[in-house]
């Protein structure tokens, strides 16, 4: 008996990873393209593709360029593209969210014919981008986020994507009880295929900073703590992501991924519902600022760091990686 439990042969782990073939056949968490969304920022004020410095291979887009982009990512094998609008115009309240011409309508348009079944289309439901202000809702004389007057306005902005063709949209807006009002005003007008992904578990996160570079939304004044989850709550979100559930969300995301996968885990286990994690602006930059200066290998870096997402439980990734790892995963 002892000489077996302590014989070194019984409990060789080494023995499944030998080869590749081996490790793949045991392998317990697998990527795919097709569980991988690409963010676009369609931009309203250019004409032609303008790169964003702190997001490498990534541009703001004008409307006609969507065509190609959409054939890229479906002929990579990705699952979908997730649309941010930056307007011609923003002013206090973001009306322009809702402007049936602005960009993420405009290239829904243009999208649907080419994206095909292939290619989910999900618009990001914020106003942010719209807001002079920068902050994702409407803002009182004292200078506080009014939650309850965002709410219309963020429905009047789904409700337009909605018909545009979106078939997914997504607030991140952090407002309480906008699942609701979005799918009561979808319902409404008798949008009821529409899907809702709700930005649940959305943390106020120093990651964000490329993406409000990109996305020209940073806060004029204060930040984003009064609406957006505090890092030290992970049982809040769990919380949060129960009330959109009640509330009629179809999916719920997580928000950012890397630093959260222990939310991803934990809501994994709790839910039924399919669940997104976005690999934020930061997660991107910080995994190419090291790699440009030689200190991490990319391809490695970014595959690891999507299983990990995986692993802890996601089903879809939102990720700037996308293009690049659909093609690396093809590859090997
Ligand atoms: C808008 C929004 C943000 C992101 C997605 N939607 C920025 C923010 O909340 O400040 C961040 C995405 C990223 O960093 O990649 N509300």
């Amino acid at each position: 008996m002892s000489t077996l439990v302590s014989s070194p042969g019984r409990f060789r782990r080494s023995r499944l990873r030998r080869q590749g073939r081996l490790r793949d056949l045991v392998a317990e968490t697998r990527l795919d393209p097709s569980m991988l969304v690409l963010p676009v920022f369609v931009d309203a004020n250019v004409s032609a593709p303008s790169e964003i410095a702190s997001l490498p291979g990534h541009a703001r887009l004008p409307v006609r360029e969507l065509p190609r982009i959409a054939e890229k990512a479906s002929s990579a094998g990705i699952g979908g593209l997730l649309l941010f609008g930056l307007p011609g115009e923003k002013d206090e309240r973001g009306e322009n969210a809702a402007d049936p011409l602005g960009p993420v309508p405009m290239a829904l348009r243009a999208l649907r014919d080419v994206a095909g079944p292939d290619l989910a289309l999900i618009a990001d439901v914020c106003l942010c981008e719209y807001t002079t202000h920068g902050h994702c809702g409407a803002v009182t004389p004292e200078g506080t986020i009014d939650n309850d007057a965002t709410l219309p306005l963020l429905a009047a902005a789904a409700r337009i994507y909605a018909e545009a063709g979106a078939d997914l949209v997504a607030p991140s807006d952090m407002m309480d009880g906008r699942v609701a009002a979005i799918r009561h005003e979808l319902d409404r007008a008798d949008l009821t295929e529409t899907a809702i992904l709700a930005y649940s578990a959305k943390f106020a996160s120093s990651f964000y900073g490329p993406f409000r570079d990109a996305a020209d939304c940073a806060p004029q004044f204060g930040d984003r703590a009064a609406y957006q989850m505090d890092a030290r709550n992970g049982r809040e979100a769990l919380a949060e992501i129960a009330a959109d559930l009640e509330e009629g969300a179809d999916m719920f995301m997580v928000k950012p991924a890397g630093p959260y996968l222990d939310v991803i885990a934990a809501a994994r286990a709790r839910f039924d519902a399919p669940l997104a994690a976005y690999q934020v602006s930061g997660e991107y930059a910080a995994l190419h600022a090291a790699s440009a200066r030689g200190w991490i290998d990319l391809r490695r870096a970014a595959l690891e760091s999507l299983t990990g997402i995986a692993r802890a439980g996601a089903d879809m990734i939102v990720t700037y990686f996308a293009l690049d790892a659909a093609a690396w995963m093809r590859e090997r």
